[in-house]
């Protein structure tokens, strides 16, 4: 590799090399899969192009159980730093690329865990259980870590009177407490996707079509939550929308389900729910920064690669490995 390449990929996170416009993106995808033995990950809230050349799609928990079970040499994990640093914790061996390094997460962001490593030694006779949207190292500080999928009955599955600190979530953190029934500590991170949805022109959108169900993901806010009919993780949603009878719904997460949603039922529909700005529908700018151009690119360099410090990888494999291990007896 010369260095005006590596400096590249340093500054912009992503391979910036021009492709030729006379080939087909979609093909050559499929071509450089078979021939590198690689697969494609990708999260629901990746553009459609991407969702539709994916391997596998789903959510955080379906994403870390593929990641564990892949025979493929090389991971591309269309998705976010976690998600991609989770897959090389549970595939060490194996080549995980990730389209834009700069693809981060702000509720990630919102822990750093040196400030974490503090709070927790205020709480030394407590667990710690650890939403997956964080880094690393914070998953290595970790005992248990859980998605929005199982932290409910993954709070459940512990003694009644076991002390738990949960982060970094706020809004799942509280949601779990509310179901649980059980007292935890939180930390005060938040998703800036989840946390801007608008009460009152959420409100209009059901007046203006009262049949339909409103469906929610458990990082909003408590009082979009308490206007839900649904709350689940991303591929909880889907599920519901596939077997709920309802037409219409209104959907408070990331906008990139509802490809899947509107993929699974044609007939149905489907309205995201808006922001408190300008814009109609919810994006994540860093799932965005995800583009076929660079997923192509980073398949055919094999760059940027994820690399992790061994110690960082043995130590977050455990609370990750509990998490699957506790996921698995449940069947979910
Ligand atoms: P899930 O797909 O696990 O529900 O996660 C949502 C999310 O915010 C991922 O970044
Ligand atoms: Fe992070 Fe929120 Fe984007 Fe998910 S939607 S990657 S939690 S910023």
């Amino acid at each position: 590799m010369n260095t005006t390449f590596e400096r590249d990929l340093e500054a912009k996170g992503f391979i910036d090399v021009d492709i030729d416009p006379t080939i087909d993106l979609v093909s050559e995808i499929n071509r450089l899969k078979k021939e590198k033995n690689a697969v494609i990950l990708a999260h629901y809230y990746q553009e459609s192009e991407i969702q539709d050349i994916a391997d596998y799609i789903g959510d955080s928990l379906g994403l870390s159980q593929q990641a564990a079970k892949t025979d493929a040499d090389v991971i591309v994990f269309a998705g976010v730093h976690f998600m991609a640093e989770t897959a090389k914790i549970l595939s060490p061996t194996k080549k995980v690329l990730l389209p834009d390094l700069k693809a981060g997460c702000s509720l990630s962001d919102s822990c750093p865990p040196h400030l974490f490593a503090k709070f927790k030694e205020q709480y030394p006779d407590h667990l710690v259980i650890t939403y997956v949207n964080c880094t690393a190292e914070l998953k290595a500080l970790s005992d248990i870590v859980c998605t929005s999928s199982n932290a409910v009955q993954i709070v459940e599955s512990l003694p009644p009177d076991q002390k738990i600190i949960f982060g970094p979530d706020r809004n799942l953190g509280a949601y779990v407490k509310k179901k649980t029934g059980r007292d935890l500590v939180l930390w005060n991170g938040a998703c800036m996707v989840h946390e801007i949805f608008s009460q009152d022109k959420i409100e209009a959108l059901h007046e203006a079509y009262p049949d339909a169900k409103f469906i929610a993901h458990p990082e909003c806010e408590d009082h979009i939550l308490a206007k839900a009919d649904y709350i689940g993780s991303t591929s909880g949603m889907l599920k519901f929308t596939i077997e709920d009878p309802s037409q219409t719904y209104i959907v408070a997460t990331e906008s990139g389900i509802l490809h899947q949603m509107q993929k699974a039922s044609p007939t149905k529909t489907f309205i995201p729910a808006p922001p408190n700005n300008l814009c109609a529908c919810n994006d994540c700018p860093h799932m965005k920064l995800n583009t076929l151009e660079k997923l192509y690119n980073c398949l055919y360099y094999e760059q940027p690669e994820i690399n992790l410090a061994e110690d960082v990888i043995l130590r977050a494999q455990k609370p990750i490995e509990r998490m699957l291990q506790i996921s698995a007896q449940l069947g979910l």
